[in-house]
């Protein structure tokens, strides 16, 4: 493959899909330059071995950084550990990443560095300064260029060397990348150049799919949003009950030990473990007076009607479980399925608890709620028979229990 045919190949990376090797590494003029014909074979022998030295060096810290980038992650945790795998590897006084703020994923402004601390506005003008001087004076916004200032001038807004590497992927631009030097110091040049825009098409490419992440998670969030609006619309008598349940299954949860995973899961069981009441008779679900058999019957089905409603959908998968049997009971006397003792999925006996509890200390239409020391009573006689005991006795301690006295 002749040099031409080389510097237009093209890499796929898992994330960023298309990655032109050109942009990265082959055309480094140090790297595929001619030796002329006065030079001695050793020094070109060095010169290129250190090219090559520096390559590898760059393409490892690509190959780490790539390697660490995970969808849902903290993204100042990303941009914080990217720059501590530059610096040493660009020898910057300071190295920062700013990236703008997203107003359409709630994303402050974010501002990070590394080094010598330098104010936030300061590193603002010293790169908008360096890229107009090499755009004439015109920045166009998601086509921002690379710029190097190795000569700044009285006029220039600091005395330092300085590199800027625009963030941006799809004529949007996410932010900057900037390294500063004092002005005595080493020139800024390809190396560190290539180096940057490397790593920086990785970070827009991963921010962009981090923002489609978010974008569907809002949406997502938006959907529970209006299932629980339409829900408490049809049955405002327990508005609010679903993110009370909610609440208190986590502060249970977090009691009995559950992880982040587990906390995120039954708190989404919590907020729909009753959305089944939406294909529940209106007049049986607001009914002030006692229920009748028929009645009772008619509202003992929500459970499996929300395991149905929430079953077509993959994100519901882990829930379905809790909401389906949230009111099963320890002693096998609950509904859908007279489960019993641990045959009860984890989730739904905190559900259950939790569930009971609000319930308790809510007005209904039938009744009003109970005193406290009535609910606690209950509770604990229910240790064992309609409820496990360590979740009781965790329930007991959370500031549910404690806001409630
Ligand atoms: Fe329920
Ligand atoms: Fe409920």
């Amino acid at each position: 493959m002749d040099l031409d045919s080389q510097a237009s190949a093209t890499a796929t990376h898992p994330e960023i899909g298309d990655l032109s090797v050109e942009s990265m590494t082959l055309t480094d003029e140090n790297l595929l330059r001619i030796p002329e014909a006065d030079v001695p074979l050793e020094d070109e022998v060095d010169r290129l071995a250190q090219a090559l030295s520096l390559k590898f060096e760059e393409l490892t810290l690509i190959h780490q950084f790539s390697e660490r980038l995970k969808i849902g992650e903290d993204t100042t945790e990303i941009c914080q550990n990217l720059l501590l795998q530059l610096e040493p590897c660009l020898h910057a006084s300071t190295i920062a990443i700013d990236l703008f703020e997203d107003a359409d994923i709630n994303h402050p402004r974010s501002f990070l560095l590394t080094g010598e601390t330098v104010d936030a506005e300061k590193l603002s003008e010293i790169a908008v300064h360096t890229m107009k001087s090499v755009c004439d004076g015109e920045i166009i916004p998601g086509a921002e260029p690379v710029a190097i200032e190795n000569n700044p001038t009285a006029s220039s807004p600091a005395l330092l060397r300085s590199i800027i590497i625009p963030i941006q992927r799809n004529g949007r631009t996410l932010g900057r990348m900037m390294a500063i030097r004092p002005n005595h110091e080493d020139e800024f040049g390809t190396v560190e150049a290539d180096l940057m825009k490397s790593t920086s098409m990785i970070l827009a490419a991963h921010l962009t799919n981090q923002r489609q992440y978010i974008e569907m998670e809002l949406m997502f969030n938006g959907m529970i949003q209006s299932l629980i609006a339409a829900l408490d619309a049809k049955d405002s008598y327990t508005s609010g009950h679903s993110s009370r349940v909610s609440d208190i299954a986590a502060m249970i949860a977090e009691k009995v030990g559950y992880d982040e995973a587990g906390l995120k899961r039954i708190r989404m069981a919590g907020i729909l473990h009753d959305i089944g009441k939406i294909g529940v008779n209106d007049e049986v679900l607001g009914k002030s007076g006692q229920l009748t058999d028929l009645e009772f019957e008619e509202i003992k089905k929500h459970p499996v009607l929300g395991y149905n409603i929430l079953k077509e959908i993959k994100l519901f998968e882990d829930i379905l479980p809790a909401v389906r049997h949230h009111h099963e009971s320890w002693d096998g006397s609950g509904y859908p399925d007279g489960l019993t003792a641990d045959g009860i999925p984890r989730d739904a006996q905190i559900l259950a608890a939790a569930d009971a509890f609000d319930a308790m200390t809510s007005d209904r239409p039938y009744r009003s709620r109970m005193p406290l020391e009535q609910v606690i009573e209950n509770l604990k006689s229910g240790r064992d028979k309609q409820w496990p005991s360590d979740i009781i006795d965790a329930l007991l301690e959370t500031q549910a229990v404690k806001q409630a006295t």
